[in-house]
């Protein structure tokens, strides 16, 4: 079966290397995805645990052509809905959708939902339950004429929420954008790590993850492919047990993070909890212009506040101003340092000249990750 695994807009040489390191061959690019051909249940199981950037594994169950309204009602209704979707358990629909005729996927989403609890009516004696918002099994259409495909949504729940997100900061980041801007900016073990407009900590708790090799759905304790009738619990927990050996403790004096705003912080550290990183991660309340990290960190990474709303930019010059004071006189040097932004115009104020800039789509803002060394 071929997988479709889905990522935000330009992250998919991203993904295709990272899953290539996760042992999957022959990756193709799609629409915001990559698809992963001969896949294993295994694969599935992998995937799921370990992807970094994926948002979601989609499993075809069935490629049918879809002319009009009818062709898409007889294709789902072509499938055996009984064992994928238990008695007693609810099912939703999302769809993608590029036809003439079913222009709107709410539509087709519909006529998909007829097309099964038709068949479940038939076969049980009652309709099955649908949950939009919090299903047991997610069922994915994508068309794009003639052809439709359903998708079993093997992963449930997207694979950004990872468990350790408690408290939601002011603006918290997604966390497969911030394993993304990690993994753009080379981040590896060996740094000390600062992010001195931490948030909810997303930065920071990423790259720790990262760094003690702990799986990002370690947390995580539903997944999608538990209701896939040929679901192995066996398999499953071998899968888990190779990633979950790989995982290291991590020494304090690595990670370090604040935030002018003592309730994130607040938030931020709750986070820090749930995720067992609590140790590792040295988080305070401060402005970083009266914040010195206890050891000069050799990477930076921030998002700091952006000025999208009218008149917000001229209000955060200082800031930048000062968060390129920061990185001229706070860190170890040389050191890297990458900031993500949204506004360029306020970049100029840092006073630094960056050495590379990565376009970021960032849920439809062009947005840039930009390098600058600091000797
Ligand atoms: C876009 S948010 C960062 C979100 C964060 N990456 C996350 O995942 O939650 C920007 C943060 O910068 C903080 N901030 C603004 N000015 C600051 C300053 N002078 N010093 C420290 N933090 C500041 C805000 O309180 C806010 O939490």
């Amino acid at each position: 079966m071929e997988l479709f695994v889905t990522c935000s807009q330009g992250l998919e040489p991203l993904l295709i290397d990272e899953l290539q390191a996760l042992g999957c061959q022959n990756l193709r690019t799609g629409y915001r995805g990559v698809y992963v051909p001969e896949a294993t249940l295994e694969d599935i199981y992998r995937i799921n645990y370990c992807s970094r950037l994926g948002g979601r594994v989609l499993m075809p169950l069935s490629r049918f052509r879809c002319p009009h309204r009818d062709g898409l009602y007889r294709g789902i209704a072509e499938l055996d809905w009984m064992p994928l979707i238990p008695d007693n358990k609810t099912f939703a629909i999302d769809a993608n959708v590029t036809h003439k005729e079913l222009r709107n996927s709410l539509y087709a989403a519909q006529v998909t939902k007829d097309a099964i609890c038709d068949q479940l009516r038939d076969q049980r004696g009652r309709r099955p339950n649908i949950d939009p918002t919090n299903p047991d099994i997610q069922l994915n259409l994508f068309i794009r004429e003639p052809w439709a495909t359903i998708y079993l949504d093997t992963s449930g729940k997207p694979l950004y929420k990872r468990g350790y997100r408690v408290e939601r900061g002011e603006a918290p980041m997604q966390e497969t954008l911030a394993a993304a801007l990690l993994t753009l900016a080379g981040y590896t073990s060996s740094e000390i790590l600062c992010d001195p407009c931490c948030g909810s900590g997303t930065l920071l708790i990423e790259a720790a993850l990262m760094a003690a090799a702990i799986p990002p759905g370690f947390l995580r304790t539903e997944w999608g492919f538990r209701f896939h009738p040929e679901f192995s619990q066996a398999l499953w927990l071998k899968v888990k047990a190779e990633a979950d050996r790989h995982r290291k403790t991590l020494e304090p004096g690595r990670f370090f993070g604040c935030d002018a705003n003592k309730e994130v912080v607040r938030n931020c550290k709750a986070n820090l909890r749930a995720a067992g990183l609590q140790k590792a991660i040295e988080v305070v309340a401060s402005d970083f212009r009266d914040y010195t990290p206890p050891i000069p960190p050799t990477f930076v990474i921030a998002n700091p506040p952006h000025g999208r709303r009218l008149g917000e930019a001229d209000r955060l010059q200082p800031i930048y101003r000062a968060l390129g004071d920061f990185l001229k006189s706070k860190t170890a040097k040389p050191a890297r340092a990458f900031v993500f932004i949204g506004d360029m115009a306020l970049t100029k104020e840092m006073g630094l000249a960056s050495k590379r800039r990565h376009v970021i789509d960032n849920n439809g803002v062009d947005s840039r990750l930009l390098e600058f060394d600091v000797f």
